[in-house]
């Protein structure tokens, strides 16, 4: 996700901001930018790329004397990565400078809003908007200017903003995005994580939702968004350097798992109202989508299993056939596309070899291209007629983890969208949005047993093979957990759909060659009881995933993972941090090290 640093003091010098900004940059971020006042203004420099070119675009300024600086790294979500989209952002008369983690969802309205009263834009971002609120707001009071424009925004944030008139001071604000904010010796500081604050101060406060924070050289005041000041306790931190970057999580893989309640609030943002999908991003697709009859799709690894999920849940819900390629099978064979039908690739890093070359056929052939992302610039989106972002923030493991739940919320609504379209929607198809939104406390709840999925990956870490099988929405889901398993812990792992045992498979089952059985209390839950009674019988250990509405379950398991109850469409969703848990803590039990695994590269830009 992008990064935020402040620092108020008597003096210090511009590169204090700069080396700060260094201790993000492991968040990964594709633009850079800093503000400090000096002689009575605000001082910025921002640039598209890596802090260090930030560092040498500065230079001379680098030894320079400030009071009160801020400093940011972006990763984009509104517009693309450039310059002028990097932050600080300013307002009209250049005074008040903004960084912002997070998405304003109603940033349109307000642009438009503030256009008409004469405010000037320049950027495509949707954080440009809460400069000039402040501004509206601002009448020699900023932080009560700053409590007034937040009480106008909708979506997420995490701010600070200083003002050319106000040395020695700075704002900040947090509403689902983090913000932590120390006290050192003659020096105030904030940041989004733990990290740049360890070089001045052990004591910090986390924000928590909902609060403004006032910071001067020697104090911090925090609020309410009510402007009430409310009495907070500093925590000691004594986590090294590293253990910070990672927010205290071992590896980067455990700490992206744990932030995937908070992708599922960033991917749904501005994207349902009303009890209805708002995808605006591919308003020029919807004739298509209503009246075709096949939508093709392309994806690699685990793209590809989230793309699976995707073809049940439409197939189930709406008269749309849906066919899901492998990309590096898509493109060598003929393909059957007819100008203006539709191809949707799907990839988080955007720069995959094969599916790029895949859109590019299609391309040829007269398609239109719809893909899903998370990198906005990347190759791939900028090939396609029509972009949907997962806005999971930067990836650091290897392994795909946060950006494939992304993927599955992303495709359910787009889903939705097309049972819309079609005319198939109806009141399960209500009921399925409002179980999406309630999502992130439901997965707050799965997170808190993975010291069951610890417990039971520990006694399951030295079998040399894993069978994982599953039906329905169940078999993708099984793919990716054998997908997972083998990625970061090299144990051999297979999938089937479980019916398919009988023609084959099952003659490897045996007490060497457990099975991990996906099998939730869903219409298909007696064939899958049936299909691990018949594995149990060849004397195979069996891991089961299930719901707290399956007890019965137990009685034919060795094993068995609870998740919430909720409709059998939703499931892969839910199993998804339970099978990354498992591989996880089976690599980790190993002594692996489940960030970098062997032979695997983050983005695959060749064949
Ligand atoms: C597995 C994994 C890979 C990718 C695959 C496609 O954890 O990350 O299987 O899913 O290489 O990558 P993208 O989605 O970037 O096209």
């Amino acid at each position: 996700m992008c990064g935020i640093v402040g620092l108020v003091a008597d003096e210090f010098q511009v590169l204090e901001l700069i080396e700060a900004l260094e201790k993000l940059e492991y968040r990964g971020y594709d633009s850079a930018g800093v503000a400090f006042l000096k002689d009575g203004s605000v001082k910025v420099y921002k640039n598209k790329g890596k802090v260090g070119m930030l560092r040498e675009s500065l230079a001379a300024s680098l030894s320079e004397l400030t009071s009160t600086g801020i400093a940011h790294t972006r990763w984009a979500t509104h517009g693309e990565p450039n310059d002028v989209n990097a932050h600080p952002h300013l307002d009209c008369s250049s005074k008040i400078s903004v960084v912002h983690n997070g998405i304003i969802e109603n940033f349109r309205q307000l642009k438009a809003r503030l256009k008409e009263i004469g405010h000037n834009f320049v950027s495509d971002t949707d954080t440009e908007v809460i400069p000039h609120l402040i501004e509206e707001y601002y009448n020699g009071e900023l932080l009560e200017a700053v409590r007034k424009a937040l009480l106008r925004l909708e979506g997420s944030y995490a701010i600070a903003v200083v003002h050319a008139d106000h040395p020695g001071v700075i704002v900040a604000a947090r509403k689902g995005s983090p913000l932590v904010v120390g006290k050192g010796d003659c020096c105030t500081v904030l940041a989004s994580d733990l990290t740049p604050l360890l070089r001045y101060t052990r004591d910090v406060i986390f924000l928590e939702d909902g609060e403004v924070a006032l910071l001067k050289r020697n104090e911090v005041k925090v609020f309410g968004i009510d402007g009430l000041e409310r009495t907070k306790s500093y925590n000691t931190i004594n986590w090294s350097y590293e253990s910070a970057q990672k927010s205290g999580y071992k590896y980067f893989m455990l700490k992206e798992i744990n932030e995937e309640p908070q992708c599922i609030v960033s991917v749904l943002a501005g994207r349902v109202s009303s009890g209805k999908v708002i995808l605006e991003e591919i308003s020029q697709l919807e004739g298509v989508l209503k009246d075709s009859q096949t939508l093709k799709v392309v994806a690699c690894g685990t793209s590809y299993h989230s793309a699976l999920v995707f073809k049940h849940f439409v197939e189930n819900n709406s008269d749309l056939t849906v066919d899901v390629d492998v990309s590096s099978e898509f493109r060598y064979r003929k393909p059957h596309i007819k100008p203006g039908e539709i191809l949707v690739a799907v990839s988080q890093s955007g720069e995959t070899a094969d599916t790029l070359e895949s859109i590019r056929l299609a391309s040829r052939c007269g398609a239109k291209i719809l893909s899903l992302t998370n990198v906005v610039g990347s190759t791939i989106t900028r090939e396609s007629d029509c972009v949907l972002y997962l806005n999971a923030g930067p990836e650091i493991s290897v392994a795909a983890t946060k950006s494939y739940l992304s993927q599955l919320i992303l495709l359910y609504l787009l889903g939705l969208k097309i049972v819309e379209l079609r005319g198939n929607w109806n009141e399960k198809s209500n009921e399925l949005l409002d179980k999406i939104l309630r999502l992130p406390e439901v997965f707050e709840n799965v997170l808190k047993r993975s010291e069951v999925v610890e417990s039971i990956a520990r006694k399951y870490k030295n079998y040399r093979h894993f069978m994982y099988i599953g039906r329905g929405y169940g078999y993708p889901t099984a793919l990716e957990g054998a997908l997972k398993l083998k990625e970061i812990s090299y144990i051999h792992a297979t999938a089937y759909p479980a019916g398919e045992l009988k023609h084959g498979p099952i003659a490897m089952l045996g007490p060497e060659f457990p099975v991990f059985a996906i099998a939730p209390g869903d219409s298909l839950v007696m064939k899958m009881k049936s299909n691990i009674i018949e594995c149990k019988s060849r004397n195979a250990k069996i891991v089961a995933i299930t719901n707290d509405a399956n007890h019965e379950i137990e009685e034919v398991v060795d094993d068995v993972i609870f998740v919430n109850t909720t409709a059998e469409e939703l499931y892969p969703i839910l199993m998804t941090p339970v099978i990354q848990l498992f591989a996880y803590f089976v690599a980790d039990n190993l002594g692996l090290d489940p960030d970098k695994p062997r032979n695997l590269a983050k983005s695959v830009t060749v064949e």
